[in-house]
């Protein structure tokens, strides 16, 4: 029975408590069995290495319930590797990629009363997250860690939904060269924090972040990729170590090539070329796409010819297209969709 509480239509992103999570502890250098659990709260050692050393990553993706009314989700084998790769450079257990996608299952299918319905332009938004548990003090990786995953249902990730963003070139930076830019570590967001604040502050939608070694390339925004439509009608995206893999972003590319038959390329993008694009649009599991109308680089305006009001064409057809497969309205890639049973 779909939750009968909820105005599933305006729905913001923010989180709500569901019915269920999902808990797994690694001790003695081994995984227990993991559970679900209906209590919402973490009780820790004052010195746990997530508290101290910031020794924490996440994840996020998406469930959908589809117009033939299945519930399923986009391309969860992707954020199970991801995971694995910022528990390995934080220096922590990686947690299992097939029990990541069994918990993914388990924890949607004990929620699917919150798995918003079709058409309402809402999904059920799913945070697998690991911390450090045991007690640090000098600076070391923690002995113990905690795999958790809840599951809240959410709306656009930016308000007013589809309206154009404006942007503005970010005097602080992101990630180092040879940093954690390429990872989900919670350290990647605790230092955007001043930086989105005061971009709000100062009437801005979000920071695009420089690379911090030259401060002349684009790299991508606090909590999404970026990419560009030419005037020709072709799909540039930054080619960069220091930014997330996002999985919506890989998804477009081959979207854009094998369903629209547009060129996609990924390469180094110069701030100072951005004036000659047509389209911008923000990517991502939250953002899905968001077009931005405008960047702003020290009070020099960069107004993309798609302007301020509405999507503008080939951003729209991606998203159309992603948006098509995601609901099975359109047939998706092989591998592509997760079915869960409910
Ligand atoms: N970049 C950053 C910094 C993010 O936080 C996210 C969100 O996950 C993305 C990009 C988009 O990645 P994905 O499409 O895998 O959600
Ligand atoms: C996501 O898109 O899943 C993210 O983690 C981005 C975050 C800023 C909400």
């Amino acid at each position: 029975m779909l939750n009968e509480t909820i105005d599933w239509g305006n729905l913001g992103f923010a989180y709500q408590k569901t019915d269920k999570r999902f808990v797994a502890n690694f001790k003695n250098g081994a995984w227990e069995e993991g559970y679900l659990t209906e209590d919402n709260t973490v009780t820790l050692h004052e010195s746990a290495g997530v508290f101290q050393y910031a020794q924490t990553c996440f994840e996020g993706l998406k469930a959908y319930r589809t117009a033939d009314n299945r519930i399923v989700c986009f391309r969860p084998d992707l954020n199970a590797q991801r995971m694995a790769d910022s528990c390995r450079r934080l220096r922590m257990p990686v947690f299992p990629e097939d029990k990541f996608i069994e918990a993914v299952k388990a924890v949607v299918k004990a929620n699917a009363d919150w798995v918003p319905p079709y058409g309402s332009g809402a999904s059920l938004y799913i945070r697998p997250y690991m911390m450090g548990t045991d007690a640090v003090i000098g600076v070391k990786p923690a002995t113990e860690y905690q795999f958790r995953m809840f599951v809240t249902p959410v709306g656009p990730y930016f308000k007013g939904g589809v309206k154009p963003l404006t942007l503005r070139i970010s005097d602080y930076d992101r990630a180092a060269p040879n940093g954690t830019g390429h990872i989900k570590a919670g350290l990647n967001y605790a230092m955007s924090l001043f930086a989105i604040v005061d971009a709000h502050e100062q009437g801005f939608d979000e920071n695009v972040y420089l690379d911090s070694g030259s401060r002349t390339y684009i790299e991508e925004t606090g909590g999404a990729n970026i990419l560009f439509v030419t005037k020709d009608n072709k799909i540039l995206t930054p080619k960069s170590g220091t930014i997330l893999p996002s999985i919506t972003r890989r998804s477009l590319m081959q979207v854009a090539a094998d369903y629209l038959g547009l060129e996609a390329e990924e390469r180094p993008i110069r701030l100072d070329e951005i004036d000659q694009f047509a389209e911008c649009g923000l990517c991502g599991t939250a953002a899905v796409i968001s077009p931005v109308g405008k960047i702003v680089d020290h009070g020099r305006e960069i107004c993309f010819p798609s302007g301020m009001t509405d999507m503008g064409k080939t951003t729209k057809k991606l998203y159309d297209t992603l948006r098509g497969i995601q609901m099975g309205t359109i047939e998706a890639p092989e591998g592509w969709i997760c079915e869960i049973e409910a």
